[in-house]
């Protein structure tokens, strides 16, 4: 893993491939769960969905099967969730942890919690501020895992979401509710809504992990590195929180290596 060094105030890892960045995803989520563990203490892990972190969860299967991994101390809050949309759709993010993660390990069924995308609007509000209340009174989230959407949301912290935003109803953005098209059959069938936890709650996290993998995330990795912090582009908040970290592949590193040159080779100039 070929580090990028704290380049703006957040450290990039450009591993080799995806594979080799869920494995030290992963390895570094099972030394905190048994870290935890030998203190009798729970470990609290913030978890994504999506394509990118798939790895990471194959991974965590294959430590709980094939090496004794235990996930009986752990705690699980995941981002988000569609809204409207039922548990039980092939597209809601509950289906998805289960079959990409829960099914397969044993984190005790009252410590998973994930938003809920089936309660009607007016119930929402009161359940975001359980969810928050959820995660303090679990301690807060020891490690946070992030991907990163191409308008450079986390979670679903579109474009505008403030600093201290927390968990809500959002509106979601034209450019994510366009990327999930293919998986929901069409543009039309895309939920217009989400629930996701805020930025506030995000940066909360003790640690944060954010992966991007893929030539299609090479631009916003760039603008999350060293274009302006602020709102426009919720994953640059990151680089004001003191443990987070940025593991890239090849070819999601290419802009971001193309602006560090440029800087460079400028630099250079001037002297
Ligand atoms: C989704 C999720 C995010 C995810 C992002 C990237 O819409 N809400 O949590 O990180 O978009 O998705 P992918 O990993 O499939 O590129």
């Amino acid at each position: 893993m070929s580090g990028v060094r704290r380049l703006e105030g957040i450290p990039v890892l450009v591993g080799s491939d995806a594979a080799a960045i869920a494995r030290e995803v992963a390895t570094r989520i099972a030394e905190l769960v048994r870290a935890r563990a030998a203190k009798c203490r729970r470990a609290v892990l913030g978890l994504a969905t999506g394509s990118t972190p798939l790895g990471v969860y194959r991974e965590l299967r294959r430590l709980h099967t094939d090496c004794g991994l235990d996930f009986g101390n752990v705690e699980t809050f995941n981002l988000d969730e569609y809204h409207p949309v039922d548990p039980a759709s092939e597209h809601s993010y509950h289906r998805y942890m289960r079959e990409k993660l829960f099914d397969h390990v044993d984190v005790p069924e009252d410590r998973i919690h994930i938003p809920r995308g089936d309660l009607a609007a007016a119930q929402v509000a009161a359940h975001c501020h359980a969810y928050e209340e959820a995660i303090r009174e679990a301690g807060g989230i020891d490690l946070q895992i992030l991907g990163i959407g191409r308008d450079g949301h986390i979670g679903f912290n579109e474009p505008g979401s403030a600093r201290d935003s927390r968990t809500r109803l959002v509106h979601l953005d034209a450019v994510t509710r366009a990327d999930a098209a293919d998986e929901f059959g069409g543009l039309e069938k895309v939920p217009r809504q989400a629930i996701t936890m805020g930025v506030a709650t995000i940066m909360e996290a003790r640690e944060i992990v954010l992966i991007a993998l893929g030539a299609h995330k090479a631009e916003v990795v760039r603008r999350a590195v060293v274009g302006p912090v602020g709102s426009a582009v919720a994953a640059t908040f990151l680089r004001e929180h003191s443990a987070a970290v940025m593991y890239v592949d090849p070819p999601a590193a290419t802009e971001l290596l193309r602006e560090i040159r440029t800087r460079r080779d400028s630099a250079g100039d001037r002297s």
